[in-house]
């Protein structure tokens, strides 16, 4: 494009390239900044949309562009394919749309280098530029077809078990090895072809291998660890390119990636190599709680009655989770919070960081139903507060409010900072059966003498409860 330019402003070009690819950055940072709170998530996610932009189009005035028709061939397609699917993907599919999205960054990245291989003489190509393209070949690749494992299993597609051969973390180990030989052997000698095709090949077997074994139900922590790998790989195209604004912008997504990682394996209280290397809950037979079975008995609540006992609160937690997002009950549940708070009850939100199945899955949740975000509380910041609550409406949750976790040392979540819903007056679960949540434990809140089970779909019950809440006046 800058060739349509006057010779005298094309002198500059590259100078103010780098300067708008500085204040793109810039847009990157404070954006990320902002997707820490749900206040700010909304501006955040535009002024990053925003830096991106500026880094597309003035990288169009690359004086290195040769032709213009497939880039914008390219932006077409992508911005209609990514305006659908915005559009169009239920917040529950979220986690499947992010692994889709992940495999195509990391399958760029790789085609990235790919592209500059063959276009250009790999034995002119210095020390640094054969390693990231040795890298950005092995972290793309692996990252492509891990990903679209990891959406398989997501769909159900594949078996969300494990599928593993005997002792495949240890093939897994040595192949990983043997790739990054490769990466080494591609290094000092780059004329050789087989060894790029055989890195290529060998990172999207990797890619399959380390992400079958993994149960289903881990996935969401395996799609943040690829979307940090898919940063990395973007970074390393950007060293193969030499632009500052790719390498920049995928090592902010590869730091944030492997931060939100970090994050959820504490808020469930696990590391990383067990989610990796250890098949974790999700069968269909529920692990008992501490309770013997002669102390298992439930109190069964309806309607009528949530409502007079919520009606008559001073104050109500609701603690949504996974439920809540599969019955898409968010609204009706904002339609009762709303009738209690007419009534004068104070109503308020406990959020805990692993509820549902994605982070911010319960942020996002109740945004869409316009629950105000100074209700969201965080775990620190409700657990003082259900001492001296009348009623907590637990709304399709179980592990997040599990006593195994502070109670059974032998429980798979002893350690996981739950909500402490127990300390209320009064605990009414919202869901459909005695089943086991996610980590496919019984659940000894259920029992306790505090606590009423209100059994049936969430969107069907707080209807329920609506109507009833309603019939009181
Ligand atoms: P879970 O422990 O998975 O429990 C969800 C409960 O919702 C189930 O017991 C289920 O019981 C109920 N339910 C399902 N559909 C329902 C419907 N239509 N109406 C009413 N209830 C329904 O959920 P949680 O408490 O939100 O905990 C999340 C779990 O996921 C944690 O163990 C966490 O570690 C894990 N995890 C979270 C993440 C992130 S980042 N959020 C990532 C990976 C893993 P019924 O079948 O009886 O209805």
């Amino acid at each position: 494009m800058s060739q349509f330019l006057p010779e005298a402003i094309q002198l500059y070009i590259p100078s103010t390239i780098q300067l708008i690819y500085l204040v793109a950055t810039g847009f990157f940072i404070v954006g990320i900044k902002r997707l820490g709170s749900p206040a700010t998530a909304r501006s955040g996610n535009q002024l990053a949309s925003f830096g991106m932009f500026m880094g597309v189009v003035v990288t169009l005035f690359d004086q290195e562009i040769i032709s213009f028709e497939f880039i914008i061939a390219g932006v077409i397609l992508g911005a209609l394919i990514g305006a659908i699917a915005a559009k169009k993907v239920q917040m529950t599919a979220m986690p499947e749309m992010v692994a889709v999205f992940n495999g195509f960054g990391g399958g760029a990245s790789a085609l990235v280098a790919w592209g500059e291989f063959t276009r250009l003489d790999p034995t002119l190509f210095e020390t640094q530029a054969l390693v990231t393209t040795g890298l950005s070949i092995l972290i793309g690749s692996i990252t492509f077809t891990g990903s679209f494992i990891a959406f398989g299993k997501l769909k159900g597609f594949i078996s969300g078990g494990r599928i593993a051969l005997p002792g495949q973390n240890y093939i897994n180990l040595v192949l990983t090895f043997v790739a990054f030989g490769l990466v080494g052997w591609f290094t000092v000698d780059p004329e050789y072809q087989l060894v790029f095709w055989g890195l290529f090949g060998l990172a999207l077997l990797i890619g399959v291998l380390t992400v079958l074994p993994i149960g289903g139900a881990d996935m969401p922590v395996v799609i943040s660890l690829l979307n940090s790998y898919s940063g990395i790989a973007a970074s390393m195209a950007g060293f193969v390119l030499g632009n500052n604004l790719l390498i920049i912008s995928g090592a902010l997504v590869g730091a944030a990636g492997l931060i939100l990682t970090n994050i959820m394996c504490q808020a469930m209280n696990r590391t990383l190599l067990n989610v990796l290397f250890a098949s974790f809950g999700g069968g269909d037979d529920a692990a008992a709680g501490a309770l013997a079975d002669g102390d298992k008995s439930i109190q069964e609540t309806y309607a009528d009655d949530v409502a007079i006992q919520c009606s008559y609160a001073k104050k109500v937690i609701i603690v949504p989770g996974y439920g809540l997002a599969v019955a898409q009950a968010q609204h009706t549940l904002k339609e009762v919070a709303n009738l209690l708070e007419e009534k004068g009850v104070e109503v308020k939100y406990g959020i805990h960081p692993v509820a549902g199945r994605m982070p911010g899955h319960m942020n996002v949740l109740l945004a869409e139903a316009d629950v105000p975000y100074d209700q969201l509380l965080d775990m620190d910041q409700i657990n003082p507060e259900f001492k001296s609550t009348d009623v907590v409406l637990i709304i399709g949750a179980n592990d997040v409010v599990n006593p195994a976790a502070k109670t059974t040392p032998s429980s798979p979540i002893y350690g996981m900072p739950i909500l402490d819903v127990d300390e209320a007056k009064r605990s009414i679960v919202f869901k459909r059966s005695m089943n086991p949540g996610y980590a496919g434990i019984e659940n000894d809140l259920f029992y306790s003498d505090k606590n009423q089970m209100f059994f049936g779909d969430a969107k069907k019950s707080l209807q329920a409860l609506s109507i009833a809440i309603k019939d009181l006046d």
